[in-house]
């Protein structure tokens, strides 16, 4: 969604902020805009389309200021134009400011500021937020000849903000700062030498800095190039924790691959061994993890698990609800985040909460733990961005290790949300009935799991060559069961977000009550045929397709026996514990989807209307 950066240094300020633009790209956003302070006034630019638009019309010679601030708009409130992208300048030309989240009780607002003379130039729910400023500053006993400080008339006005924000504002009597406030949307201050940034994201400031402040919710920054100070909106003072971001700029960057969706995919073998590591008990028996804080006699006390997460996280909660009932026996609830928060579910007194989110950020999960926690039930969270707001305000959590993920389409993150859960279910599995033996074939298989990964990866120019046969489809369906069922779903997930075909994922037996009238010369079938006790009612599934022309391509375990003619394309997958099964399979099917959409011309890190990291409901 929306992106945020803002300078204030020595360098010029347009050149950073267009580096961190470029770098927040991959959020999703249709238009982008920067404003600086210099010789006195705000210097803007804003266009819709892409960040080159932008550094074309921001000339370093037209902006020379070292004091900026940027925006990638994700439009919600008022279309997609020039006058609505960020940021916005208050009436009287002496604020700028750029904002992520809404403003729910805007009309009220703007009616208020009409009242009083200002003036809008956008449909915009944030270009209240930089009059009401203005109006603050300009009410006060100095009539705004150097009153009060920019910090306070911020203060001010988002006491009277009903919605969610991060924001950035500039102010023209004050050169060399601005300020920053967050409720909901995550906001970060990189802390320089002799210059600070604030971001959306860590990735606009990794080239810059390590050391960072995540700012909590209801806390502003007044951010000068030193000594930047964090005050609540009641006005306490905060002292902040610099934190060291651990990833490297390089960990960000395409490194010769074509799209950040392919170097995530072919990342995928490192990525689940840094989500394992260390992460196994010295008996090679059981998981362990660091940071759950419930010992071995609470998690006996739990009776069932609730999960929720949303898109691509919430199949991963899918797949631990497989693995943690088969192998710990335990009940396991899952929801939609957006739906739980809302539908107000009976639970169990002895249940534990988990919430899967690749971001931590996604305003629905968010909302979903905080409303499990306002009933008293302790949240747990997987989690893979260091700092974000869900692994700060969760009771504990597992970290997935896997480095930024960059692309839209989420893959290395998946497949790592699957080894946690799958780490999960041997965890709880070990405190119950599983035995040691048991449990030591199951650690060896998690570890085998990249390797395996490894082989299927090999077969991408087989999965390419299929894609060029396919691509031209449009409707598609991804049929599997038991455990596979949710990576049928993903399957399906995947290829429509970025080819932007239609697809449904289905229980392979559930296609006969409906997405069979789907099927035709035109409609490919992919299925998970994997060898065990359900290996033949898959088949039969696949003859009912067959029989009405559909076209198979299937995902079959290597040597399993398919009756010859039955699948118009085969891509094997090696053998493997039900534990692993989900994550290897799930490669097959993130690299048809990934070499459809590039057959189509699609963009596929960047695709229409996506957002990454979704922060607003
Ligand atoms: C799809 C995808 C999304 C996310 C969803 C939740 O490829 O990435 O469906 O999974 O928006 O995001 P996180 O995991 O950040 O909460």
């Amino acid at each position: 969604m929306c992106g945020i950066v803002g300078y204030v240094g020595q360098q010029n300020a347009s050149s950073v902020i267009l580096e961190g633009l470029k770098r927040l790209e991959y959020r999703g956003y249709d238009s982008a805009g920067l404003a600086v302070l210099q010789d006195g006034k705000l210097e803007v630019a804003k266009h819709i389309g892409r960040v080159e638009v932008l550094a074309k019309a921001a000339a370093p010679h037209r902006f020379h200021g070292t004091t900026g601030i940027g925006h990638t708009r994700w439009a919600t409130h008022g279309g997609v134009t020039d006058a609505n992208a960020h940021p916005h300048v208050s009436s009287d030309g002496k604020f700028a400011l750029i904002h992520n989240g809404v403003i729910e009780n805007y009309g009220q607002i703007k009616k208020f500021l009409l009242s009083r003379g200002y003036t809008f130039k956008s449909e915009t729910d944030t270009e209240v937020l930089c009059n009401l400023i203005a109006y603050h500053y300009a009410k006060e006993p100095a009539g705004g000849q150097g009153g009060f400080p920019l910090l306070e008339c911020v203060r001010k006005t988002l006491r009277h903000v009903e919605g969610t924000y991060g924001i950035a504002v500039l102010g023209i009597d004050f050169p060399d700062e601005m300020v920053a406030a967050r409720k909901a949307s995550p906001l970060i201050l990189g802390v320089g030498d002799g210059e600070n940034i604030i971001a959306s994201d860590a990735s606009a400031l990794i080239g810059r800095t390590r050391n960072v402040v995540y700012l909590n919710d209801g806390e502003l920054a007044r951010v000068p190039p030193r000594n930047f100070t964090v005050s609540t909106l009641d006005q306490t003072d905060v002292s902040p924790v610099v934190d060291q971001i651990t990833w490297s700029v390089q960990d960000a960057d395409i490194d010769g691959h074509a799209h950040f969706m392919e170097k995530e995919i072919f990342e995928q073998p490192q990525a689940l061994e840094n989500t394992m590591r260390g992460r196994f008990s010295a008996d090679g028996s059981t998981a362990q993890f660091g940071g759950l804080n419930l010992t071995p006699a609470e998690f006996r006390q739990v009776d069932r698990l609730q999960f929720c997460a949303c898109g691509t996280a919430w199949h991963a909660c899918l797949v631990a609800e497989h693995l943690i009932e088969r192998f710990a026996r335990l009940p396991v609830e899952v929801d939609y985040a957006s739906e739980f928060r809302y539908r107000n579910s009976p639970l169990d007194r002895n249940t534990l909460f988990f919430v899967i989110s690749q971001s931590g950020e996604t305003i629905d999960t968010l909302g979903a733990m905080r409303e499990a926690k306002r009933k008293g039930y302790r949240v747990l969270a997987f989690n893979n961005v260091v700092g974000s707001s869900i692994a700060r305000e969760a009771d504990g959590g597992i970290y997935q290790h896997v480095g930024p993920e960059i692309g839209v389409a989420s893959t290395k993150a998946f497949t790592s949300q699957l080894m946690l859960g799958a780490m999960l279910a041997l965890y709880l599995g070990r405190l119950r009935d599983l035995s040691f033996n048991d449990g030591v074939e199951y650690v060896n298989a998690l570890k085998a799991a990249p390797g395996l990964v490894r082989r299927v990866l090999e077969q991408a120019p087989h999965i390419r060559a299929i894609a060029q046969r396919f691509a031209a489809a449009s409707d598609f369906l991804f049929l599997g069961r038991l455990s596979l069922h949710p990576i049928a779903l993903e399957g399906a997930l995947k290829l429509k977000e970025i080819s932007y075909i239609h697809a449904e994922g289905y229980p392979a037996a559930e296609m006969k009550h409906g997405p069979i009238a789907l099927v035709s010369e035109k409609c490919p079938s992919v299925f998970f045929a994997v060898k065990g006790e359900i290996f033949n009612k898959v088949v039969s599934s696949m003859q009912e397709i067959k029989a009405r022309k559909g076209p198979i391509i299937a995902i079959a375990t290597e040597g399993a026996e398919l009756p010859p003619g039955l699948a118009d394309e085969v891509i094997p997958i090696p053998d493997c514990h039900e534990a692993v099964l989900p994550i290897v399979a799930s490669i097959p099917v993130q690299l048809l989807s990934y070499y459809i959409a590039v057959e189509r011309g699609c963009d596929v890190d960047k695709p229409r209307n996506l957002a990454k990291s979704v922060t607003v409901e």
